[in-house]
């Protein structure tokens, strides 16, 4: 397996902060894939720490209660609160009665309430990246944009994001407050962003910070069937794309994925990771992935990525793969940038 002694750092945006290449995302550790180990995923925060990874992801939304996963690494924010990055999210509000039906709400009040309880819960005086999670197309952008820029006025946020934006909005966005990144999903299996966000991200100035590169794992080979093989309230069983005879198809399209892992002594984790880190080079603009483990093997296996460089041939054996993907990314893809495309 390819190894790393240390990682590389990038800035976000053309005034946002300086962060290693790769970031961590920490929602796993909370919600969505399965029982965690508490105390394996805290060793994995001081892993990648130690490793070099400064970027850490997480939002108000993502646990089995509200802000679980901010109090989870609010310990690990404390103890490192001038080593590290941290980034957090706000709008998505979930439904009590079923885990995964969220509400999205963008109106300034909201935004006020919830920038507070989220540092609470972080246990800190200013959030250094602070995202819009999913844009409500009720509420026009400018008067959230500009309830965020007064945030960063007050002295609670230091840096804007937004996610799941189209390149349209990502401009008006950046008319009214600088925005240092982008998170969207981006991944050799997702790659609907390249039309709108990242050409107008590059053009801005702004990073794109990939949220499930590793395609929520499948990627990796670790499951192919997520209603055969996950638990029952695995997220990625609502995912079409991985669930029913789509399952099967798209594992097939991994082929290119293993062969290239094999031929260079690597795991099919990294090359999905090298293969979004190269699209700073071909895109031209700032990429820093995030993804998840719980795991100290996987931090230090995934961030061994960072170091791999895939050759034009490789590249070009990859390229196919997502036009062929069957099933979209989300059940319900009206919450998403290529849904207002
Ligand atoms: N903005 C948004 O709307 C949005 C949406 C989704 C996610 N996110 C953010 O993006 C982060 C990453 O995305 P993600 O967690 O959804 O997906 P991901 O990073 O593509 O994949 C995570 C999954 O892959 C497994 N995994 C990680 N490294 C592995 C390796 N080397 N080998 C085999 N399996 C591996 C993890 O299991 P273990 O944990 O057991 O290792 C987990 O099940 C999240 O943590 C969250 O912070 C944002």
């Amino acid at each position: 397996m390819t190894s790393i002694d240390t990682i590389d750092r990038t800035r976000l945006g053309t005034d946002g902060p300086e962060v290693s290449v790769q970031g961590l995302g920490c929602m796993g550790m909370s919600w969505a894939y399965g029982p965690t180990d508490s105390d394996e995923a805290r060793a994995t925060l001081e892993r990648a720490l130690e490793l070099g990874i400064t970027f850490y992801d997480t939002a108000d939304v993502y646990g089995a209660s509200a802000g679980e996963n901010e109090q989870f690494i609010a310990p690990f924010v404390g103890a490192h609160r001038d080593e590290i990055v941290v980034a957090t999210k706000f709008a998505l509000t979930m439904d009590p009665n079923d885990p995964y039906k969220r509400t999205i709400r963008n109106d300034p009040d909201y935004i006020r309430g919830a920038v507070e309880r989220s540092l609470q819960r972080l246990g800190i005086d200013t959030i250094d990246l602070y995202y819009m999670h999913r844009r409500d197309v009720s509420v026009p952008l400018e008067e959230s944009v500009g309830a965020m820029a007064e945030l960063v006025k007050a002295g609670k946020v230091r840096h804007l994001g937004l996610s799941e934006v189209t390149g349209e909005e990502l401009r008006t966005a950046h008319g009214v407050h600088p925005i240092a990144a982008v998170q969207s999903e981006w991944s050799l299996f997702s790659r609907d962003i390249e039309g709108g966000v990242v050409p107008a991200a590059a053009d801005l100035g702004v990073a794109l910070v990939p949220y499930s590169p590793l395609g929520r794992g499948f990627l990796t080979g670790s499951f192919v069937s997520a209603d055969k093989e996950l638990a029952q309230d695995d997220f990625r069983r609502t995912q079409p794309r991985f669930t029913g005879d789509n399952a099967a198809a798209n594992a097939a399209l991994l082929e290119p994925v293993r062969s290239i892992a094999q031929a260079r002594g690597a795991t099919p984790a990294q090359v999905a990771l090298a293969w979004v880190q190269q699209q700073a080079e071909v895109r031209g603009l700032a990429v820093v992935p995030i993804p998840g483990t719980r795991k100290r093997t996987r931090v230090e296996e995934n961030a061994a990525a960072t170091r791999i460089r895939l050759t034009d041939d490789e590249l070009a054996a990859l390229e196919p793969i997502a036009s062929k993907v069957a099933g979209d990314r989300y059940a319900d893809m009206a919450f998403t940038s290529a849904g207002r495309e």
